[in-house]
């Protein structure tokens, strides 16, 4: 619940502010001197606080710095007798966020006071959102860095697959959030990986039975450290689903065709792009015509069709290919030509 502490030594103008925003729904608390001010801030933490500057004991002047002191998102709005403008200004160098005049009307508290109320609030909120969105996108980029130095093969390839990601979402007109979305997937759609021992995460002989399986299982322990966290519920499915296949035959859960989520599907192809062109100590990156010829070959059993011709569409439009190139691949292989058109 939203809490307003109302502190002035009229107390009339306490009461009449009380009745009004208990109407609305508020916790409010009403002081008339300013000794328990910041006991009270300090217990209650009251998202917004009328102080006024005219006190018995204490100014709203020298109260004000203090609360801003114990919690600097504490909005204040200053209560004065009249429209002092230097006090005003000096309130405000100290952090007060707005003022009103007494006396003043229920037209007034209804109109002007409860609008600037709402201002403050939505302002403290959006300031919230934004430094905990920062603080979000931060760890995220902490845990991909992390990933990366335990499996140094593949230095760079989140990054690179949350680009390409993003890049099919955005030839797709997708909205921006879910694009915001899909860019965090690219760059922890490995996190898992985590979970994997290293001697097979970079081993470099081919990998047997148990370990493949062992390896599988990235793309439940990535949904399992995500999926505890609210903020981090859809990301943690689409990394989950990375591995699955169109035809059904992937991992973990042999998901098919749409059954597997949108972005899922479009990390599975920037995924296996990158993993086919980047080199590795072990083995030279795939020749970028070679790696589409292949993504082609893959469409309706291992990729989704149309998102690969997506991204083939994106590789001419940044000119990685020219559509010359695909032309010739397409000619040279009769059998990727069927597979194109079907
Ligand atoms: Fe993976």
């Amino acid at each position: 619940m939203i809490k307003i502490l109302i502190v002035d030594d009229e107390i009339l103008i306490c009461e009449v502010l009380k009745d009004f925003f208990e109407t609305k729904g508020f916790e409010i608390f009403t002081l008339h001197k300013g000794e328990d001010v910041l006991k009270i801030v300090e217990k209650e933490k009251p998202h917004l606080v009328f102080l006024d500057m005219n006190l018995p004991d204490k100014s709203g002047m020298e109260l004000l710095p203090e609360i801003k002191k114990i919690d600097s998102t504490t909005k204040v709005i200053m209560i004065t007798a009249c429209s002092e403008e230097e006090k005003v200004i000096e309130a405000k160098n100290k952090g007060a966020s707005d003022y009103i005049i007494k006396p003043f009307s229920l037209a007034y508290i209804q109109e002007n006071i409860m609008y600037k109320v709402y201002e403050q609030l939505f302002e403290d909120l959006r300031s919230k959102h934004n430094k905990l969105t920062n603080i979000y996108e931060q760890t995220l980029f902490i845990l991909a860095k992390v990933l990366e130095e335990k499996d140094r093969y593949t230095k760079g390839h989140s990054e690179r697959v949350a680009n390409y990601s993003v890049d099919i979402a955005k030839e797709l007109k997708l909205p921006e959030n879910y694009i915001r979305i899909i860019y965090q997937a690219g760059l922890l759609h490995d996190i898992g990986k985590i979970g994997i021992k290293n001697i097979i995460l970079n081993k470099r002989d081919v990998l047997s039975n148990n370990e493949f399986d062992e390896i599988k299982k990235h793309t439940i322990i990535g949904f399992e450290i995500l999926n505890i966290l609210n903020n981090f519920k859809e990301l943690s499915v689409i990394i989950r689903h990375h591995h699955e296949r169109i035809d059904g035959k992937g991992y973990p859960d042999n998901k098919k065709g749409e059954e597997i989520p949108l972005s899922s599907r479009i990390l599975a192809i920037a995924d296996s792009y990158d993993a086919m062109t980047s080199n590795r100590p072990y083995r030279k990156g795939m020749a970028q015509v070679e790696a589409i010829k292949r993504l082609i070959m893959s469409k309706g059993t291992q990729l989704d069709t149309m998102l690969v011709n997506i991204f083939v569409n994106v590789l001419i439009k940044n000119k990685t290919v020219t559509s010359e190139d695909i032309k010739q691949l397409l000619y040279n292989d009769l059998v990727i030509q069927s597979l194109y058109y079907h």
